[in-house]
């Protein structure tokens, strides 16, 4: 903690942020590369849509390799790829980088992809994912990466709503307990989606060899062939136009497609680099994720090498591959500044090496600033971050929505005092205000939906991959002039912010963003069951997890089949949600609590399984219902 910072310097920047947003930003905008460089900085001719950078050309790619090896940065590490799965370390060049990007995205022009053509990444965390990202950035193409945990139904989900001209996939993902075949996944996926891509591109790994078909393409061949030796150089794109779509997990089965666009984002991450996340160019930066994820996107891809940093790519686990050792070793291995992961992560460690002796064989001399985010920051895992690392240790909130962080303390500006349990003041262009049902702002210390009033800074979402409808009713229809976040939370005394936890159904599985409705989807889709409702409740280990409530159909008989059914269910989610939504526990129930109109009390099932008081409706159609379960939830 730093005791007695001053907020001033922060505050007064900030406050210009919002005083005067155009100003702010096109100053920001400087440190991009331009093909035309923006007149106008903010389109608020539509409101609630908003453009950042309207009229301006660039492309990201240059900006994020190509720009570096012209200003001498070639021989600079860009990538250090590091997979303890797998016995593999390599390091690439921002020249070796080039090159590679280079030959792929000829590759891929050589398949038929064009500007504005969708291309689906559904890859482990290989440096290949991060080629094949750039690539398409460098060709004017929208890639949308789908995490590797998904099984076939999601990833189907997503390439019927991309509809991409080509999927770039592998033959295997590598786990600590197990070799993930993904080539299967992807046929049985293209197998499920009314789309159909024109060609797979698989990346054979040694692990276990993929058969390809007739439409598959060797990733190989793809980056050595005719195409590839030609190369590809850098189309401008407009500003506006979407450098990805991200798909994140709303409350229903059905994705919501985050589109991305390129300018707002190239120049909110490279400020975002240098003032909250405390990196240099030429210094390292650790961001332990996966390029599955928005926190994989931006701060292990596009943040990193848009300020010609070298980002460490990690294929591997915080514990078990080999220790609790592992984000220690490469810290000091590949001297990083700022390492970045979730809590949950650290929470893993502990668990394994609760004094961190393994610490003490590690030299983290040059490590500055640890950043957690992606789920609840809990003041034990921050404490004991604190006391092992003896460096400050960052909270930060944000969402695959906005791209990049929302409230967080500003260390590259002014390293403010912190509070445990906090993640700050909001970001310099995010004006956040905690409201009531009403939508009036509520006093310090209340609680309220916390929502940003429009328009949000570069960088965050300007609406849904072709569904505005869908953006204005999820995200701004709640509060008119503004964003919803979806988090509930409130403001003390001195500005900071304290988010408490999801106002929706969304889940947050060990910093993996969940549907509760894909999962009940899954579980609806067994022939036994009748009903079914998914909360998600407390977990120490993962912050949540997943429980499944479900009443069989009439004539099934739960004494006799009860066991077997409840594997059958857990079997399901695994395969048609993924591994990593880690539903372990199903309960059969009589009946599941509802209100008069029918809607689940799943708020009121989580407060109970959680030990907390619940609120109960007045709605509530029948109280008895709920009673019963009770015990239950409670796992008495
Ligand atoms: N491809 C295929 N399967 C995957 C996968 C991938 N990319 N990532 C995870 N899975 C599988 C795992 O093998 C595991 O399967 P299992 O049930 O057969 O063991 C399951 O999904 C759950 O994985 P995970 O969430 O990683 O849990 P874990 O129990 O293996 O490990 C932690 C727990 C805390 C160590 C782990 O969740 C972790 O490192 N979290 C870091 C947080 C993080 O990266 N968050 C992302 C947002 S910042
Ligand atoms: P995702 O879109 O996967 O990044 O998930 C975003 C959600 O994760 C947010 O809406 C929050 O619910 C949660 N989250 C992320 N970071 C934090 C944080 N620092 N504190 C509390 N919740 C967080």
């Amino acid at each position: 903690m730093s005791d007695g910072a001053s907020t001033a310097a922060y505050g007064d920047l900030y406050q210009r942020s919002l005083r005067d947003p155009e100003g702010f930003w096109r100053e920001a905008a400087g440190e991009i590369d331009w093909v035309t460089p923006p007149g106008r900085i903010l389109d608020d001719d539509n409101p609630p849509f908003y453009r950042w950078y309207p009229d301006a050309v660039l492309n990201v790619c240059h900006n994020a390799v190509d720009r570096h090896v012209k200003a001498g940065r070639g021989d600079q590490a860009a990538i250090h790829y590091d997979s303890p799965v797998t016995g593999t370390k390599l390091t690439v060049t921002y020249a070796e980088l080039l090159e590679q990007v280079r030959a792929c995205a000829g590759g891929l022009k050589g398949l038929g992809v064009e500007p504005g053509d969708r291309v689906v990444i559904y890859l482990p965390m290989v440096p290949e994912a991060a080629v094949a990202m750039l690539a398409c950035a460098r060709i004017g193409a929208v890639h949308s990466v789908v995490f590797g945990g998904f099984a076939p139904q999601e990833l189907a989900a997503r390439i019927d709503d991309a509809a991409p001209r080509v999927v770039i996939s592998a033959s295997c993902g590598v786990e600590p307990n197990r070799i993930v075949p993904y080539k299967p996944f992807l046929d049985e996926a293209i197998r499920r989606s009314a789309h159909q891509p024109e060609h797979c591109v698989i990346l054979q790994r040694e692990q276990l060899r993929a058969e390809m078909g007739e439409r598959d393409v060797d990733w190989a061949e793809l980056v050595t062939g005719p195409a590839a030796r030609a190369g590809a150089d850098c189309v401008p794109v407009a500003s506006t136009d979407p450098l990805y779509i991200l798909y994140t997990s709303g409350t229903t089965g059905r994705p919501k497609g985050i589109y991305r666009d390129s300018g707002g984002y190239a120049v909110a991450l490279l400020w975002s680099m240098r003032n909250l996340y405390d990196v240099r160019p030429g210094e390292t930066m650790f961001t332990a994720s996966d390029v599955g994820w928005v926190v994989g996107h931006s701060y292990i891809v596009y943040g990193p090498l848009l300020l010609g940093a070298a980002s460490v790519l990690y294929e591997g686990k915080p514990v078990g591959t080999p220790d609790a050792g592992a984000f220690w070793r490469v810290i000091q291995e590949y001297g990083v500044v700022s390492c970045f992961t979730a809590p949950t992560a650290f929470r893993a460690i502990k668990k394994e090496d609760a004094k961190a002796e393994l610490l003490r064989s590690y030299d983290l001399t040059g490590f500055r600033t640890l950043y957690l985010a992606g789920e609840r920051l809990d003041p034990d895992t921050y404490e004991w971050a604190t006391d092992v690392l003896g460096v400050p240790v960052i909270d930060n909130w944000w969402q695959t929505e906005t791209g990049w962080p929302v409230a967080c303390n500003p260390k590259g500006i002014e390293l403010l005092p912190i509070k445990p349990g906090s993640p700050t003041l909001p970001v310099c262009g995010y004006d956040v205000r905690v409201l009531d049902g009403a939508g009036t702002e509520v006093a310090a210390g209340t609680e309220g939906a916390i929502c940003i009033r429009l328009p949000m800074p570069p960088g965050t979402l300007p609406t849904l991959w072709h569904d505005d409808e869908r953006y204005v009713a999820s995200y701004l229809s709640a509060y008119p002039g503004y964003y919803l976040t979806g988090d509930g939370g409130y403001v003390d005394d001195d500005g900071y912010l304290f988010v408490m936890g999801r106002t929706d159904d969304v889940l947050n599985v060990a910093g993996h963003r969940l549907s509760t409705g894909a999962i009940e989807a899954a579980l609806a889709g067994h022939e036994a069951v009748a009903e079914c409702a998914v909360v998600g409740v407390s977990d120490q280990l993962k912050g949540q997890v997943p429980r499944a409530l479900v009443v069989l159909k009439s004539g099934v008989d739960a004494a006799a089949e009860g066991e077997r059914i409840r594997a059958e269910l857990v079997e399901r989610v695994r395969g048609e949600v993924g591994a990593v939504a880690a539903l372990r526990r199903v309960d059969i129930v009589a009946a599941l609590p509802k209100t008069r109109s029918g809607k689940i009390l799943r708020k009121t099932m989580r407060e109970i399984a959680d030990g907390r008081t619940p609120t109960v409706p007045a709605t509530i159609e029948d109280a008895a219902v709920l009673e019963a379960l009770t015990p239950v939830l409670r796992g008495d």
